[in-house]
């Protein structure tokens, strides 16, 4: 069996085990909204900013921003087009009140945010110029099912953009994260790049960039790191599902070699996330 299948293999879920599944998600970034916002958002910040940097949709209509969390990249994207309305989905109502906050705070009038799952976006919004995806299609449990789903919200001429964290390269803290949780849990990563990029064409889309993007997130300590990764990040949902305690187990034996990097009195990773620009290319297909 390929290294692919066997890791996909446990996420073979039946309906009922998925329904659970997308509570324990929903509850998880409930419970982490407003830590995310405090700790991630300023680390993942440069990330963004690359990632709409990136994003350059060419035909009019509005933008759509699915899983967009406590919604950076919501605000970043208005900077560039001040025109456009923005369509911003999460499935977390605690995350998508946060955005509200800011929204009104500041005065925005061009932003709809909602509860709303990513898979079904084109339940949402048609004709969009563009989507802009960061750090959510990795957590999905069917990522080629939401991109052909976004291909779908598009208009001829529209783009992608993705960013995520693709499958760490071995020795970095995230793979050791991933193995120390993998052995306590026998819980895999999926792993789907290769395929949606073959799989790309059948859904009308071309990819144009493919781009590996670094920066320091530094940290106090490497136990702060994977506690924050628990308490106010992903590993939130990995912990409802087996357990605190499991979890602490895994942190225990990650720290004995957790390769995180020494910079003065502090602590710092280089994750690596990647970066696709899609294209939508056929304008003859109909959806
Ligand atoms: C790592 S956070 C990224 C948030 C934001 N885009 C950022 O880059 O800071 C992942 C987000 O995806 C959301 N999410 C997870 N599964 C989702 C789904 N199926 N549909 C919509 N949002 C989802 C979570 O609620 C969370 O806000």
């Amino acid at each position: 069996m390929s290294p692919e299948r066997r890791d996909r293999s446990v996420h073979g879920h039946g309906a009922s085990l998925q329904v659970d599944e997308s509570r324990i998600v929903e509850e998880a970034w409930n419970a982490v909204a407003s830590r995310y916002k405090a700790y991630w958002s300023p680390r993942l910040r440069p990330y963004l900013e690359r990632a709409v940097a990136a994003f350059h949709p060419a035909p009019p209509g509005p933008i759509a921003v699915p899983g967009c969390g406590p919604g950076e990249e919501v605000l970043l994207l208005l900077e560039n087009f001040p025109d456009r309305s923005v369509i911003a989905l999460d499935i977390s109502i605690e995350m998508v009140a946060l955005l509200k906050k800011d929204l009104r705070e500041r005065g925005i009038g061009s932003v709809v945010a909602t509860v709303g799952a990513a898979e079904n976006l084109s339940a949402f919004v048609r004709q969009a110029a563009g989507v802009l995806s960061c750090f959510t299609l990795d957590l999905l449990p069917n990522p080629l099912a939401a991109l052909t789903d976004w291909s779908r919200c598009l208009r001829a001429g529209g783009s992608i953009v993705i960013l995520f964290w693709p499958r760490p390269r071995t020795g970095t803290p995230t793979a050791r994260i991933q193995a120390a949780i993998q052995a306590k849990t026998g819980q895999g990563k999926l792993l789907w790049e290769a395929r949606a990029l073959e799989a790309l064409p059948l859904f009308g889309l071309r990819l144009v960039r493919d781009e590996r993007v670094q920066f320091e997130v530094p940290c106090e300590t490497p136990q702060e790191y994977f506690q924050a990764m628990m308490d106010a990040g992903p590993l939130q949902m990995v912990a409802r599902k087996f357990g605190a305690d499991l979890l602490k187990e895994c942190m225990k034996s990650w720290l004995v070699n957790h390769g995180l990097r020494r910079k003065g009195s502090t602590w710092t990773d280089l994750p690596e996330a990647r970066l696709w620009l899609i294209e939508r290319t056929d304008e003859e297909l109909s959806h």
